[in-house]
């Protein structure tokens, strides 16, 4: 019998009623201070004066934690990430007590992933030790690059001896699992100094490296006062390609834009938000993603981004920035606005479970990006071509209605 009912391009009609199914969750927890604020970060992070309150905040986190609760009863946790800022300021008892209360609260996976994002001008001896003994690990840590002026230019707060001693750590502490964040294209960067970067940071045998496009964002230092001498659009592009044939060459596979793995050991956190997966976002600014079976919906909720206000509120409606349905008319290009970054692609029954929709309000647009050269679709599942990647705005443009 033929399924199909009209002339179908690619493939991707199929019959039958659509349900929305929640997917895995995860728990995303943001922290919001840091030593110093870097003149690129536009990120809700904030210098930190004086004592910082640990405690404090870790109690508004549980009382936040617990409002958000009934939007989640009875789901497994799969991923934790502690992000900011940056977390490794914060003590080990500290997450320790708060993994203890989230654990009291949720169901977490037996094979759950906990990471910790670190400055290595934050790590101490004996710290990695107890994190480990709170339940974190994976350890990412933000080293941006190993090249000790470009460091200052960038008004990171350590070295590369200390990058690479805060490793060291936590390797002592037997952490295996563990990412280097990287930025490429930095102003006065050659291409050689790049691939350099990338040398050393296999030195370090990281399981997970994060290869980002230092990007200029607004509000931020460097977006009002650009520095010199960063490489023109060829240029980072030209950095990008060797240092992607570099990663491939040692054995990191890359799986996202900007996220390279050894095989097995991608981010599953970070996999999950791609995936259009479901997460709590938990602390100040922290957003969410929660999809309902019984209300058919996908619910965007964010918190209060200013670390005071978050805390004086949290537990209460008025920690929470806002709540905000995602109507079906914009579902499609959320959902392909994450699913695109991933060089696996997507099955089209997982848009349907994950969105409520028909994959046939796909249809038009994915027979355009095929026609174009940019996806393939063989009526199961779309995959991005090589070129597709390269324009990943313009195709997920077309899913725009
Ligand atoms: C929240 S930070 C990570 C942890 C910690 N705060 C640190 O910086 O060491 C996440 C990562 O985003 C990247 N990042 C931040 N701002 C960026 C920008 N403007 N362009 C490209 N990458 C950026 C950096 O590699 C940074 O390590
Ligand atoms: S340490 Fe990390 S989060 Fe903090 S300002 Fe720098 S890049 Fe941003």
């Amino acid at each position: 019998m033929d399924l199909h009912t009209h002339d179908d391009a690619c493939g991707c009609d199929a019959p039958g009623p659509v349900q929305l199914v929640p997917p895995p969750l995860s728990l995303y927890v943001h922290l919001p201070w840091c030593v110093r604020k870097c003149p690129y970060c536009d990120f809700n992070s904030h210098a930190g004066k004086g004592a910082l309150p640990f405690d404090a905040y870790i109690d508004a986190l549980i009382r936040d934690l617990d409002q958000d609760l009934p939007l989640v009863w009875g789901r497994v946790v799969n991923s934790v990430f502690f992000g900011g800022g940056t977390p490794s300021l914060f003590p080990p008892e500290a997450i320790d007590r708060f993994l203890q209360a989230a654990s009291a609260r949720l169901r977490f996976a037996p094979n759950l992933e906990v990471t910790l994002e670190t400055n290595p001008g934050t790590a101490e001896h004996g710290r990695f030790d107890r994190y480990r003994a709170a339940g974190v690990n994976r350890i990412s840590f933000g080293i941006q690059t190993f090249n000790d002026e470009a460091l200052q230019r960038l008004g990171r707060i350590h070295d590369s001896r200390e990058a690479e001693r805060a490793v060291k750590l936590a390797q002592d502490a037997g952490y295996n699992n563990f990412n280097i964040d990287l930025m490429y294209a930095l102003p006065q960067q050659t291409l050689a100094q790049a691939e350099h970067d990338l040398e050393r940071a296999f030195a370090l045998d990281p399981t997970h490296i994060s290869h980002y496009q230092l990007t200029l964002e607004p509000n931020t230092v460097f977006f009002a006062k650009p520095p010199q001498g960063i490489p023109d659009e060829d240029s980072a592009w030209d950095i990008q390609e060797h240092c992607q044939a570099l990663l491939a060459e040692h054995g990191y596979g890359q799986y996202e834009v900007s996220a390279y793995a050894r095989e097995g050991w991608q981010c599953q956190h970070n996999l999950n938000y791609w995936r259009f997966g479901d997460y709590l976002g938990i602390g100040a600014g922290a957003h969410g993603k929660i999809s309902s079976g019984a209300e058919q919906q996908v619910l965007r909720r964010w918190k209060h981004k200013h670390p005071q206000t978050f805390m004086d509120t949290a537990g209460t409606p008025a920690a929470i920035g806002g709540d905000d349905v995602v109507g079906a008319e914009r579902l499609p290009f959320e959902y392909m606005l994450n699913l695109l970054r991933l060089h696996e692609g997507f099955p089209l029954a997982d848009f349907e479970a994950r969105t409520g929709l028909e994959r046939s309000v796909l249809r038009p647009a994915l027979d355009t990006a095929q026609a174009r050269g940019w996806l393939i679709c063989d009526g199961a599942r779309a995959t991005p071509t090589e070129l597709g990647r390269r324009f990943t705005n313009d195709v997920v443009e077309l899913f725009l209605r």
